[in-house]
């Protein structure tokens, strides 16, 4: 399995939501290479736990920029954060419950990187792109 590739057009110029986004995006490289070692149900339990945490601080750390800058999408964007937390969950009781397994690792890395790519370059773009200009007057 390949790597998933930063790129520019992922980065919504908030330094610490991208650096976040970055760690998220890692998470899963970190799991795909360890597939390619032949370790990868060895990792992910590791991959599933980090994430668990990780992205409830990421969310936290999102909903209170959201709140300073009073976003109007806020409740909806918070829905979404809400229902990814819920999948993440989802996926760690079926590994509880199914073992780890290749087919759990594709389900685990799909399913994070496409909401992660789709919720960064809609969502989190619309609220980025939302505060630029409260963020550029404040300079
Ligand atoms: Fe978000």
């Amino acid at each position: 399995m390949t790597a998933y590739e930063w790129d520019s057009s992922l980065e919504t110029g908030h330094d610490k939501i991208d650096l976040q986004h970055k760690q998220l995006i890692a998470a899963v490289n970190r799991l795909l290479d360890s597939c390619s070692e032949g370790k990868g149900t060895d990792e992910l339990s590791n991959t599933l736990e980090f994430l668990n945490s990780y992205i409830i601080k990421h969310f936290s750390d999102e909903e209170k920029l959201m709140r300073f800058y009073k976003y109007a999408d806020f409740e909806r964007h918070r829905w979404y954060h809400e229902e990814f937390k819920k999948d993440v969950r989802e996926l760690t009781s079926q590994l509880l419950a199914e073992g780890p397994s290749e087919v759990l690792i594709g389900r685990v890395s799909s399913a994070i990187v496409d909401w992660l790519l789709n919720h960064i370059k809609g969502d989190d773009f619309k609220f980025a792109s939302s505060i630029a200009p409260v963020a550029e007057a404040r300079r």
